[in-house]
């Protein structure tokens, strides 16, 4: 089993919907075992960072997967540029300790340094070199904000592909407006943090909503549905790909299986949306968000 649903970028490359995470659980943790399981049970896009600190084992994972460099699909995120790097040399380090010739996505992790030495634009042109130079074949932002996108947007030779940010019911009120805008420019957003409800904001407002279109979906499909598939639905039907991460084989097939789940009603969707906007949670990148 492994998934079959892609998301068209504004670049026209294919992104397999379903990431497989480095960071938080695995954040400076050798993650080769974790990434080679993923991958042996359907996984083929792999989220990594710079700023994870295992991009090496990241790449080990991947090599000791057997897999061909064209079935899978690799991300790295900028972390900070050293005192006269370029964002070219920066990700040719990334992609030694990978063991690849270029990713598939590269992203700024976060507006925040580039901001504090008033450069953003001059990272993002950065950003558009490595993309000219083959290094990476979509470039993009993650946790950018209204403000970041727009800063960028004025004078892009290259529109960012993707946006990454904490996506789930108790941050929908604060990501609808970077969502609209990146609609307007075809940005996709990559969802992170998505599971929060379940696993970080227990016994909050959503839990019965989750609970009751969880049961309903089981009527309707006739098959156990989770949860957790009922989240991650709602995120692919907000048209974003999903970032996760799990230590257990049995959650990398549950994720996969949220491709056979049937879709929520407008009317689900609107409960489990309301329901959200009643408690405001977010679980990562407070210094970015300001919330
Ligand atoms: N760009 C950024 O700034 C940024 C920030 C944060 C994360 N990320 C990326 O997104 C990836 C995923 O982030 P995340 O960990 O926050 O994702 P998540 O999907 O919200 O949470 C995954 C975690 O929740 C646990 N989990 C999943 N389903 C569960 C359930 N039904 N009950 C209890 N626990 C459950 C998993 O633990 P088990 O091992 O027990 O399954 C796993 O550790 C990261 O690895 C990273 O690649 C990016």
């Amino acid at each position: 089993m492994s998934t079959t649903h892609t998301i068209t970028l504004n670049d026209g490359n294919r992104v397999p919907w379903l990431a497989f995470g480095t960071g938080t659980a695995l954040y400076g943790k050798n993650a080769t075992d974790s990434v080679r399981a993923a991958i042996d049970n359907g996984i083929t896009h792999l989220d990594g960072a710079q700023l994870y600190n295992n991009e090496d084992t990241l790449g080990a994972g991947i090599k000791a997967s057997g897999k061909s460099r064209s079935d899978l699909y690799i991300v790295t995120k900028l972390n900070k540029l050293d005192p006269g790097q370029t964002v070219k040399e920066s990700l040719a380090i990334s992609l030694k300790k990978l063991g690849v010739d270029y990713v598939d996505l590269f992203l700024i992790h976060n507006p925040l340094p580039a901001i504090k030495e008033g450069k953003l634009k001059e990272w993002w042109q950065g950003m558009e070199e490595a993309h000219n130079g083959g290094l990476a074949k979509s470039i993009g932002v993650s946790n950018f904000r209204v403000e970041d996108l727009k800063e960028i947007l004025d004078g892009a030779n290259v529109i960012p592909a993707v946006n990454q940010i904490e996506l789930h019911p108790y941050v929908w009120k604060a990501a609808q407006p970077i969502m609209n805008l990146g609609r307007e420019h075809g940005i996709v957003t990559a969802s992170y943090g998505g599971q929060t409800p379940l696993v970080r904001a227990v016994g909050g407002p959503a839990d019965r909503v989750i609970s009751t279109i969880r049961e309903r979906l089981e009527r309707t499909r006739g098959k156990p549905v989770s949860s957790s598939q009922v989240l991650t639905k709602w995120i692919l039907q907000k048209g974003a790909i999903v970032v996760t991460t799990t230590s257990k084989v049995s959650r990398i097939k549950e994720a996969i299986d949220t491709e056979n789940v049937p879709d929520l009603t407008p009317e689900e969707i609107h409960a489990l949306e309301a329901a959200g906007s009643l408690l405001h949670k977010r679980a990562y990148m407070a210094e970015v968000f300001g919330e």
